[in-house]
């Protein structure tokens, strides 16, 4: 299996990401690590602790990392589309599992420095603070890892801004660390996330898993459907951090392209684009890879099968 490190503000579909990771045989979670984004640290921390007892990882390393932006102010994501908790609609259980008292950024470090090289993928759900800090603390990571998997930016829309997507938005300058730092990131962004809908058939799908996850997903989807709705018109919510993960398990579930990414951090309307050139027009190599189309299908068989082995 493929040994990650997955760094989330939970929020929905970080929510899931983490069910998929935790039900995947593919996937050896070395750690969970959390940073403030879609809600405040205190309540992104303590829903990964609640999704990792629904998930039954009684002995994960679940640790907290960065409560805010490297240089800017924080952007908690309007409380319509995740709820004032971050997480609302399913019941939370009381967390069965502790969380560790290191810092995120230090796990992260020690995950990655513990293994082997070339082993750890880390899989960033949020804005990218710890990683950018991770990467300044320990420069050596950037050539130890597998690779950088992430959710975030997009090349032809925003979410936040007509440029902009969220974990990009939130934190531009610590994205540009993790893009501009000489490892290789898959960017996983709006044009492929907004192909992963959560549609009615699929809430189906979780419900007849007849599962405490899946009962557990489907209180998430009655929630974030709706939320999503009323709030950006789409007909179906968009599982955005899923993706990632099943990119990591299934690399054929999501077609990339290669290209150069460069995050923007002044602009007038632009900031926190990631603007991506398929071409290399100033010379730059094509060193990252930008997700484009979702095996639908395959992706949600695979998200299913994953749900339906956990409690
Ligand atoms: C991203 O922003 C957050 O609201 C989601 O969890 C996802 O990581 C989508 O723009
Ligand atoms: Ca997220």
């Amino acid at each position: 299996p493929r040994r990650v490190v997955l760094d989330c503000d939970p929020g929905h579909d970080d929510a899931l990401a983490l069910l998929l990771a935790a039900g995947h045989p593919g996937i050896d979670i070395a750690a969970i690590t959390t940073v403030g984004g879609n809600q405040t640290l205190e309540k992104v921390t303590r829903n990964a602790l609640a999704v990792a007892t629904v998930a039954g990882l009684d002995d994960v390393v679940v640790a907290a990392g960065c409560d805010r932006p490297l240089v800017r102010d924080a952007v908690l994501t309007d409380p319509r589309t995740h709820g004032e908790s971050g997480l609302d609609g399913p019941v939370l259980p009381e967390p069965a599992v502790a969380l560790d008292p290191r810092h995120g950024v230090d796990v992260i470090i020690e995950a990655v420095m513990a293994a082997g090289p070339g082993t750890v993928t880390l899989v960033p759900t949020g804005p990218l603070t710890n990683v950018a800090t991770a990467l300044r603390r320990e420069p050596c990571i950037a050539a130890r890892v597998r690779e950088v998997v992430l959710m975030g930016g997009g090349y032809s829309k925003g979410n936040v801004t007509a440029a902009a997507e969220f974990n990009i938005y939130t934190d531009p300058e610590a994205a540009h660390v993790v893009f501009s730092a000489p490892w290789r990131v898959t960017m996983v962004g709006l044009d492929l996330t907004h192909q992963a809908l959560a549609t009615p058939d699929v809430v189906e799908r979780f419900r007849a898993l007849g599962t405490t996850a899946g009962r557990f997903v489907v209180d998430m989807l009655d929630f974030f459907g709706p939320a999503y709705r009323a709030k950006q018109g789409f007909p179906a919510p968009p599982v955005h951090d899923v993706c990632a993960v099943a990119r990591v398990i299934d690399p054929d579930v999501v077609r990339v392209r290669p290209a150069h990414v460069a995050v923007e951090l002044r602009g007038e309307h632009t900031t926190g684009m990631t603007v991506t050139d398929f071409a290399g027009r100033e010379g730059q190599e094509l060193d990252h890879l930008v997700a484009t189309e979702l095996d639908v299908a395959r992706f949600w068989d695979l998200v299913l099968g994953a749900v339906g082995r956990l409690p």
